[in-house]
């Protein structure tokens, strides 16, 4: 459908980066929905360098799990190329600089969404970044700092200049966060301002949002965040609606249960059982989000310890299947 660099993508909808969510587990399993590239979630330059085990399971991959973007976070040119220097011995895709996070800890220390308060020095990393990695280069950033600073078509084309592949834009100001409009006009700007592609990104919940970004910004594709989350089933909803107009119906409790299952063995392979167990009671919650007289179990879950354990409480959702599931909603 649309290349970034070097790398040839058959699929516009793209797995977005999620700290403490896109890892390893939850990729394959939203790739089997659909998701083509995948994102690790942001990889902070300075724990890079230190190699933690931490670290290590965040940028840790297998063959089923590509194509695949690392996105790092960084502002101070040492530490972003020491971390490029121990990226060299991971298989990788793409890398994606991250200019766009909001969160107050990364800000403060002049990285994320407060480059985007810098543009020159974000072209200078990026000019950096791109000398150093032989695989596409690509930002991720916001429409800018506040509402009275606007500023990612100028920010978009600098990047394009330092030889950044392609920008995924989140439609949102720092200031936002993750709610209020999705400003479709300026990511429509950025379109207009630059050559290389564009990914849009924010409240892409459904086939019809989905569309909404694609018509209204000219975008060559899009980033699905939260809507993802208990949802891998997504990516397919959204394909069959763009290609064919009509909203699937939601997954019976039976998939469901059939996906859950999968995602938890994912985990506990990957993570080892105790650990592994932790991480997935969050997927839990989601998995079940919405779903009737649901309260009991998650309860139980949340106590839960071992892999046994919670596959006896996934197993037991079915007892909901006397409850008609409804038809996927146009709007979330
Ligand atoms: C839990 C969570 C973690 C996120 N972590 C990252 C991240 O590590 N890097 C990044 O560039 N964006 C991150 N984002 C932002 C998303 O990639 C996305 O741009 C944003 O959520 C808007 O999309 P949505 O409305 O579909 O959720 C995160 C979002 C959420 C909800």
């Amino acid at each position: 459908m649309f290349n970034i660099g070097t790398l040839q993508l058959q699929s516009s909808l793209i797995l977005a980066p999620m700290a403490g969510v896109s890892d390893l587990p939850f990729r394959l399993i939203t790739r089997r929905f659909g998701a083509e590239l995948a994102f690790t979630e942001m990889l902070n330059c300075r724990s890079l360098g230190l190699k933690s085990r931490r670290t290590k399971q965040m940028i840790a991959s297998n063959e089923q799990d590509r194509p695949l973007g690392v996105q790092i976070l960084g502002s101070e040119p040492y530490y972003i190329k020491r971390a490029i220097e121990v990226l060299q011995s991971y298989s990788f895709d793409i890398l994606d600089f991250n200019a766009a996070c909001p969160e107050k800890k990364v800000t403060r220390r002049g990285e994320g969404a407060a480059l985007l308060l810098e543009p020159k020095k974000l072209q200078r990393i990026l000019e950096l970044v791109v000398q150093a990695v032989s695989k596409p280069v690509t930002v991720k950033i916001r429409t800018g700092w506040d509402n009275l600073s606007i500023n990612a078509p100028e920010v978009a084309q600098m990047a394009e200049d330092a030889g950044v592949k392609a920008i995924f834009i989140h439609g949102r100001t720092k200031q936002q966060l993750y709610s209020g409009e999705v400003d479709y006009q300026t990511i429509r700007q950025v379109k207009r301002a630059v050559k290389i592609p564009v990914i849009g990104s924010g409240n892409i919940f459904s086939g019809p949002l989905a569309k909404r970004m694609f018509e209204e910004t000219g975008c060559d594709g899009i980033l699905i965040a939260r809507g993802s989350l208990g949802n891998p089933w997504i990516f397919r909803s959204i394909s069959t609606y763009l290609k064919e107009g009509r909203q699937q119906p939601l997954p019976s409790f039976l998939e469901v249960i059939r996906i859950m299952k999968e995602h938890l063995r994912l985990c506990v392979e990957f993570f080892g059982e105790k650990y592994g167990v932790i991480i997935y009671r969050k997927f839990f919650g989601w998995y079940t989000k919405g779903f009737p007289k649901i309260r009991p179990l998650r309860q139980l879950a949340t106590g839960a310890t071992t892999l046994q354990e919670l596959e006896k409480i996934i197993s037991s959702i079915l007892v909901l299947e006397n409850y008609q599931r409804p038809i996927m909603s146009g709007v979330k």
